[in-house]
């Protein structure tokens, strides 16, 4: 194995995106350490209801109980080893292993082994129960963590929870679930997620909207190694070529809150405030009760979170979209990337940020899988995996040495200095228990 930079400021160099070994310390020592998301918990309502996961190599199952909690399990067969549920989603009383028909309630319990009596070391039933992780429900999330030592899900969200609480999360309907496996290591994408640097050059359509000026823009970086960035909304940038003037969608968001697009002429910068008083006024009669918990700056910024280690969320007003990036079973140049779309159902009219008027239907959305390349994930996902996966191309070149990191990237090598204190403490603790 070459230098995979372990030291506490991590040399983000190639290896670290085609490496199968480095794939594997991620997989031992950090993904199998956090807290994950593992499903929509509105997709499985009611008892019996269960959605299964796969992350990496591992693939959990997550099963609504009878008493309306959600219990999360590795979805193997304790007899000898099968896989136990090959769907993605479904209902059922129980499940039935497909090679010997051992059967395990939905609470995991073996209920029914054939030939009970037949066992040497005795009857497994009501002992060899599925292996159960954790598992909690938060901000309509199925959370689960594989580690049985993990720390509760509030300590692992730690400033995020409270940002994120303020959004009406748990009513939220997700319209939008798309699915992709898209040539480039899962990093390559949560870097892009960490940095705005490329906002410009790659997205220079969102001018128009956000002040994408890193100068006027806060970024908060977290001891629990999750960040948030604060970029103003509901304002053309000052790289905008008219910043003054009132354009398209800012008129439109204008409109939307009843507010005259002519009265701003001249004076764009100052939407902004004007238009969260607006939202504050009219949110409630129009079903957001929960804009009177928002700070101002929620009801027309991007709240962008990036949680460690793959996980990304722009939050908006009355939209929050949700873009992941986990990695790809076996190979190091291929991730699994999802696209979620979550609304606030308020008064059953969807309204996509910067873009009102845009009709949708207001119901829960079928996983949709695509092939990358062929379907649209989206006008701005779009941009951003083809540069990560034209960074792909290049970690594979020998003339790549590592990269060379602005101040306002900081939160690229905090990512990565984060993956390296997960492994380091990790591979200490192997060592510890040798
Ligand atoms: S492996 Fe599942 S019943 Fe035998
Ligand atoms: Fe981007």
């Amino acid at each position: 194995m070459s230098n995979l930079g372990l030291g506490v400021q991590a040399d983000i160099t190639r290896d670290r995106y085609i490496s199968t070994d480095f794939m594997q310390l991620e997989a031992d020592h950090v993904w199998a350490k956090v807290w994950n998301i593992g499903a929509w918990a509105a997709e499985i309502p009611d008892p019996g209801d269960y959605v299964t996961h796969q992350l990496g190599l591992d693939s959990i199952l997550m099963v609504r109980q009878q008493d309306g909690a959600v219990k999360a399990f590795h979805n193997v067969c304790t007899h000898r080893g099968n896989r136990l549920v090959y769907a993605d989603i479904g209902t059922s009383e129980q499940f039935n292993c497909s090679y010997h028909g051992w059967q395990f309630a939905l609470d995991g319990e073996l209920t029914w082994v054939q030939d009970a009596e037949d066992f040497p070391r005795g009857n497994p039933c009501g002992v060899l129960n599925l292996p159960e992780i954790q598992c909690e429900v938060w901000a309509g999330f199925v959370w689960y963590n594989m580690d049985a030592d993990c720390e509760p899900l509030a300590d692992f969200l730690g400033e995020i929870k409270d940002v994120l609480d303020r959004y009406d999360m748990d009513n939220m309907v997700r319209i939008n679930y798309m699915v992709a496996e898209v040539p480039c290591n899962w990093k390559s994408i949560h870097d892009n997620f960490c940095e705005s640097y490329h906002l410009p050059t790659t997205h220079p359509e969102l001018s128009e909207f956000f002040d994408d000026d890193y100068k006027n823009t806060i970024f908060e970086l977290y001891d629990t190694g999750h960040n948030l960035m604060k970029m103003k909304g509901a304002v053309p940038s000052k790289r905008d070529d008219a910043p003054d003037a009132v354009n398209e969608p800012l008129a439109a968001e204008l409109t939307e809150w009843g507010l005259n697009p002519e009265d701003f002429e001249g004076r764009a910068g100052e939407a902004r405030a004007e238009i969260q008083q607006q939202k504050r006024a009219m949110g409630v009669a129009r079903g957001y009760a929960y804009f009177e918990k928002m700070f101002d700056e929620q009801l027309t910024d991007p709240f962008h979170m990036n949680l460690f280690p793959g996980t990304s969320i722009t939050a908006q007003a009355t939209t929050v979209g949700m873009q992941r990036a986990e990695p790809h079973p076996t190979d190091p140049n291929k991730c699994i990337y999802e696209n979620w779309t979550m609304v606030a159902p308020g008064d059953g009219i969807v309204r996509i940020p910067n873009t009102p008027g845009v009709e949708q239907p207001m119901v829960e959305a079928d996983r949709e899988e695509v092939i990358y390349g062929q379907t649209s994930l989206g006008f701005i996902p779009d941009q951003d995996l083809q540069v990560a996966c034209g960074q792909q191309l290049g970690f594979q070149s020998r003339g790549f040495e590592g990269a060379y990191l602005t101040g306002q990237e900081s939160r690229i090598q905090q990512f990565h200095d984060r993956i390296n204190a997960f492994i380091q403490s990790g591979l200490d603790a192997v060592k510890a228990a040798e």
